[in-house]
Order: C-alpha cells, then sequence, then structure tokens
C-alpha cells in the first residue's frame, strides 16, 4: 500500500512519522512545494526506522509524478492559523492551496481515498471533494478524532483514570461549535454523567471546543503531535479495513436532517472509505447544537462561494 501526504509541515511530517512507526504500509510520499522540505524530513523520519523498527520507505518530493498509484492520500498542505485568527480566517488561502493539490493528485491517483486535514476543515474537505469528483465515500476530513482525543485527555486528566477507558462521541463542525455528546460518553462503561457534576462537565466540554485555540495561544501556531497521530489512525482504520467507528467530516445527504455538506458524524471506516454513516439519536438540545454547528459550516461554504466568484 502507497500513502501520499501532502504538505510537509508540522502536521504533514508528523502524520508520516506516525503512518511509519505503525509499519503497516510499503511507501508513505511526503509533497510539499518547499524544495528539499519533504526530501530532508522524510530522510529523518526514514533513519530512524532502525529504532522504531519499521520496513515502511518514507520519501520526500516536489513532483506529483512520485505520488502516482496512490491508495491513500492526506493533504494538510496550506497555512496553520496565528494567534487572534480563527480557523475560518485561512478559508480564502487554503481553498486555492487544496484544490490546486488535489487536482495535481487525482489526476495520478483516480482510485485514492482522500482524507483533509487542512482548515477549515469541513469546507477544505468540500473543496478536495468538488475537485476530485470522487465518490463521497472516498473523500473525509479529519477533525474529529482529534477534537474526541482532546475530550478525552480532558476527561482522564480530571478524575485520574487511564485514556484507554474513555470512550465518547463528539459532531459536528471542527471549530467553536463543534458538539461534544457527554450523554454518549463512558468511562470503563459507566455514564460520565455518574461520575463528573454538571459544572465539571461543562468545564471540560469548554476547554474542547476551545482546545485549538488553546495551543495556538501557548505556541503562536497550530497543534501537530494530535492531528498528525489522529489522522494517521484514520489511515490504519482503512489500511487494516477494521470497520472502526471514528468520527470524520463526511459529506450528508439527509442523515442528521442535513445534505450537501461536510459535517462531523461517527462513521465506520474501511477499505472503501466511509463504509457506513451511523446516526444516533439526538434529543431536542443536542440537535439544536448540531443544527447550530451546520449554520456555522453553511456560512463558511457561502464565504468560500464568495471567494470562488471573486476568481
Ligand atoms: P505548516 O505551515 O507547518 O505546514 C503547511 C505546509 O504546507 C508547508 O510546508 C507549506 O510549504 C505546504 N504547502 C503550502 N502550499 C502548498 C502547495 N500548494 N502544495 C504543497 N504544499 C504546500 O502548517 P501545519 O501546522 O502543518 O498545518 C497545516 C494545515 O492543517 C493548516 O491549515 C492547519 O490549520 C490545519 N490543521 C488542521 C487540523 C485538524 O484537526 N483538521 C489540526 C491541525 C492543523
Ligand atoms: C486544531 O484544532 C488548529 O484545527 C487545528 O488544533
Amino acid at each position: 500500500m502507497k500513502v501520499t501526504v501532502i504538505g510537509a509541515g508540522n502536521v504533514g511530517a508528523t502524520v508520516a512519522d506516525c503512518i511509519a512507526q505503525k509499519d503497516m504500509v510499503n511507501e508513505v510520499v511526503l509533497v510539499d512545494i518547499v524544495e528539499g522540505l519533504p526530501q530532508g524530513k522524510a530522510l529523518d523520519i526514514q533513519e530512524a526506522a532502525p529504532i522504531h523498527l519499521f520496513d515502511t520507505r518514507v520519501t520526500g518530493t516536489n513532483d506529483y509524478a512520485d505520488t502516482a498509484g496512490s491508495d491513500i492520500c492526506v493533504i494538510t498542505a496550506g497555512s496553520p492559523r496565528k494567534p487572534g485568527m480563527s480557523r475560518d480566517d485561512l478559508l480564502s488561502i487554503n481553498a486555492k492551496i487544496v484544490s490546486s493539490v488535489t487536482e495535481q493528485f487525482v489526476a495520478r491517483s483516480p482510485e485514492a481515498i482522500l482524507i483533509v486535514v487542512s482548515n477549515p476543515l469541513d469546507v477544505m474537505t468540500y473543496v478536495a471533494h468538488t475537485t476530485s469528483r470522487f465518490p463521497d465515500q472516498r473523500v473525509m476530513g479529519m477533525a474529529g478524532v482529534l477534537d474526541t482525543a482532546r475530550y478525552r485527555a480532558f476527561i482522564a486528566m480530571e478524575l485520574g483514570v487511564s485514556v484507554r477507558d474513555i470512550q465518547a462521541l463528539l459532531l459536528g463542525g471542527h471549530g467553536d461549535t463543534m458538539v461534544p455528546l457527554p450523554r454518549y460518553t463512558t468511562v470503563g462503561g459507566i455514564p460520565l454523567t455518574e461520575l463528573m457534576d454538571e459544572a465539571t462537565i461543562n468545564r471540560i466540554v469548554e476547554r474542547t471546543k476551545t482546545g485549538g485555540g488553546e495551543i495556538v495561544k501557548l505556541m503562536g501556531t497550530s497543534a501537530w503531535y494530535a492531528p498528525g497521530a489522529a489522522a494517521a489512525e484514520m489511515v490504519e482504520a482503512i489500511v487494516k479495513d477494521s470497520g472502526r467507528v471514528l468520527p470524520s467530516a463526511a459529506r450528508l445527504s439527509g442523515q442528521y436532517g442535513l445534505s450537501d455538506l461536510f459535517i462531523g458524524v461517527p462513521t465506520r471506516l474501511g477499505r472503501n472509505g466511509i463504509e457506513e454513516i451511523i446516526e444516533v439519536d439526538l434529543n431536542e438540545d443536542e440537535m439544536a447544537l448540531m443544527k447550530e454547528s451546520a449554520r456555522h459550516v453553511q456560512s463558511n461554504l457561502e464565504a468560500l462561494e464568495r471567494v470562488l466568484a471573486a476568481g
């Protein structure tokens, strides 16, 4: 199996490194427009093979010819946000980049599965879908795995329990309107609501929603370790055809009462990409939050239309 990662910056290089360390594919190709950068990072990752003990071949390139015949592509190309910027502020810059890299990649790998990471995530996934003209099943965005990981990490830190025992569900767009669902969160099979009071749960939900911004404030740029690990987890589910149930930004066609937009929902991932979109019952309050998040994604799609119209 061959995986291409486009964008050899902080997130892209981490995705490539995490995939290599899982020793599950033959080849990872790292692509960037900056000359020397993907080659250097790929070589650095490859030189760790005798330590991590993987056989995956990792190469870097500026030429899409080297990506031909890929099975999966992770798109991380584009600008990250700086302090004071929202993910949405990146829309006009990143739409052009994501569209251009998608076009060049799919011309050489028409059967691949695309996992978009560039922000604003839900809209950039829409851009990759429109540009590639791939079936819905083969285009998805990574955000929910990261946001759920943050949510689970915060719960584990608060309760002093192992992250292994925390299962959680989070829906919606990748932004401050994301919808963590405490009602669907368990710790060792015990509902979270039995282990934590409402005020503490609300504090953790709020921290999760602003988790990306918390790191931007600290570092002056956005996160990469957890995002890279999250994208690699999605790649692994596809490569191993495992049927893992992970949240992805998927194109909805009626599920959750929404259509023609990409937004985070529980999905079953396998060799064909999104094998199934899972609809869970939402109560009135949860559905209202999901609709609000969808309105936010929709307003970004309208902003995208304005950017495209302006050329
Ligand atoms: P970065 O600046 O470290 O890396 C971006 C890379 O993209 C750079 O190396 C740049 O040269 C490359 N690039 C730009 N235009 C390109 C093109 N046309 N073709 C190929 N490569 C190109 O940024 P970082 O931190 O890696 O973030 C990348 C993107 O991922 C950002 O948009 C960021 O907001 C997003 N992100 C999304 C997350 C999510 O949960 N979905 C989490 C973290 C970051
Ligand atoms: C994050 O959530 C900025 O989307 C990026 O870290």
